[in-house]
């Protein structure tokens, strides 16, 4: 079957209201998190993608019941350490670098071997930034080279660690939260800020964690072996998809768009400062809490005036899923040179972000300069290119496939993007969406 798209024409105008898909990350923590709960939870509007689904798959072959009811999900958990395995097992992750990495915290105790193994790139992946402090917990792992597959060997003897996460890492920091749960004694954490959904469902849950905020970073403390009960969950819209329409949005002539019910939590709202300070004026509107996280309705009109930024790296780690598109795609049409240090988390993502960024800006004639991990791009308002275009050889990785349908819709120009099916990591409703507010797709 044919697994490539073309793109011909940009996008006319539109206004229109939309929803995006159900956040990635929460979808993926309520899985896991309900799995460990007392009793039986309610998990509404999961996202149904390849990354959730593999989070399913996974619960059960550790011995978890769900069931899919009508409108929502029931799981079945048996407490802190409930997996049942009876013999050694293999949990594929398939593209998920989050299910992954954060599972193994919680396969730390078990009683048999369990083997976790992944797609080409999640296989390329880094996975020494969870095992190195695992392995201070006392947790037993081998590796083929700090990547996939790699054996997990539970033990009863945890003891509690004091460790510094200073990627920025949200996989990292939940990995090790997740294991301090299964670990008597007080484990503390000093993290780097990065999406701290995971905190916030442990606090709504009443779990012994603290919290103390500083500027730079988080100090957590969990106390390790208590129990929390089952929890019902309506996972709102995630802002890592929505990314793809704010930017189409602002980039086509006299649009407008309003996406509803959106995970807006400080943590992940880089992107809507990162625009904002380049002129955008992306408003939020019909403010809520929802158990601990922020939702919210965006309101985005069309823009045609970027201006360049020196993007304080303070805001990485809350757009560091939307970089990709901001700098391909906003930074290279703003007026003056733009300003991005600090990206190497970027490379190691679902691909080399990094680098395949700085291949789009040559491709689609954008000045850039590199030094290590620091670029500086050399925008251009007028751009609109001509010429034929192939986006090929990203390692399926969804957010780039998303990323050029955008270029293409905005840029002018004939696209020939291919692996199509990468959507299903994310966002499986992406093309629709794009076709239900005009653009031709074939
Ligand atoms: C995620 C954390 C981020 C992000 C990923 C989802 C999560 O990764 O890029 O898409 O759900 O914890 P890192 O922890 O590697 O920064």
């Amino acid at each position: 079957m044919q697994n490539h798209i073309i793109i011909n024409s940009k996008i006319s105008k539109f206004k229109k209201k939309i929803e995006v898909t159900s956040d990635k990350s929460l979808s993926i923590r309520t899985i896991l998190m309900a799995s460990q709960a007392v009793g039986k939870s309610k998990i509404s509007n999961l996202l149904e993608s390849e990354d959730v689904k593999n989070t399913l798959k996974t619960i059960k072959k550790l011995g978890i019941v769900y069931k899919k009811q009508k409108k929502f999900y029931e799981i079945y958990g048996f407490g802190l350490n409930g997996f049942d395995i009876e013999k050694k097992i293999v949990i594929d992750a398939g593209n998920s670098g989050t299910l992954a990495r954060i599972i193994l915290g919680l396969l730390v105790k078990s009683n048999f071997k369990v083997k976790i193994v992944g797609d080409k790139s999640l296989s390329k992946r880094d996975f020494l930034r969870v095992i190195n402090p695992l392995k201070l917990f006392g947790v037993n792992i081998k590796s083929k080279n700090g990547c996939l597959p790699l054996e997990i060997s539970g033990t009863n003897f945890l003891r509690p660690i004091n460790f510094t996460e200073s990627k920025s890492s949200a996989q990292i920091k939940t990995c090790l939260i997740f294991c301090a749960l299964n670990t008597p004694g007080t484990t503390m954490i000093k993290a780097k800020k990065s999406r701290n959904h995971t905190e916030l469902l442990l606090k709504y849950l009443n779990y012994p964690i603290k919290i103390k905020s500083k500027k730079n970073y988080d100090y957590i403390q969990i106390k390790g072996l208590n129990q929390f009960n089952a929890f019902n969950y309506k996972v709102p819209g995630d802002i890592s998809s929505a990314a793809f329409f704010i930017v189409l949005t602002l980039l086509s002539k006299n649009s407008e768009i309003l996406i509803k019910k959106v995970n807006v939590n400080k943590t992940r709202i880089g992107i809507i400062k990162i625009l904002n300070l380049m002129n955008a004026k992306i408003k939020l509107i019909n403010k809520k809490t929802y158990k601990g996280e922020e939702t919210a309705d965006i309101f985005v009109k069309s823009s045609n005036n970027f201006k360049s930024i020196n993007c304080p790296t303070s805001l990485n780690s809350s757009a560091i899923d939307e970089l990709l598109i901001i700098i391909c795609l906003i930074a290279s049409r703003a007026k003056g040179i733009s300003k991005f240090s600090k990206l190497g988390e970027l490379n190691k993502k679902e691909s080399k972000r990094l680098d395949i960024a700085i291949n789009f800006l040559k491709m689609i004639g954008i000045k850039i300069k590199r030094k290590k991990d620091d670029i500086k791009i050399y925008g251009n308002p007028n751009l609109n290119l001509k010429g034929n275009y192939e986006m090929k050889n990203f390692l399926k990785d969804h957010r780039v496939f998303m990323m050029s349908c955008i270029a293409a819709l905005t840029l002018g120009g004939n696209w020939k993007i291919n692996d199509k099916d990468s959507i299903n990591t994310s966002f499986p409703k992406f093309l629709n969406i794009l076709k239900y507010l005009g653009a031709k797709i074939n």
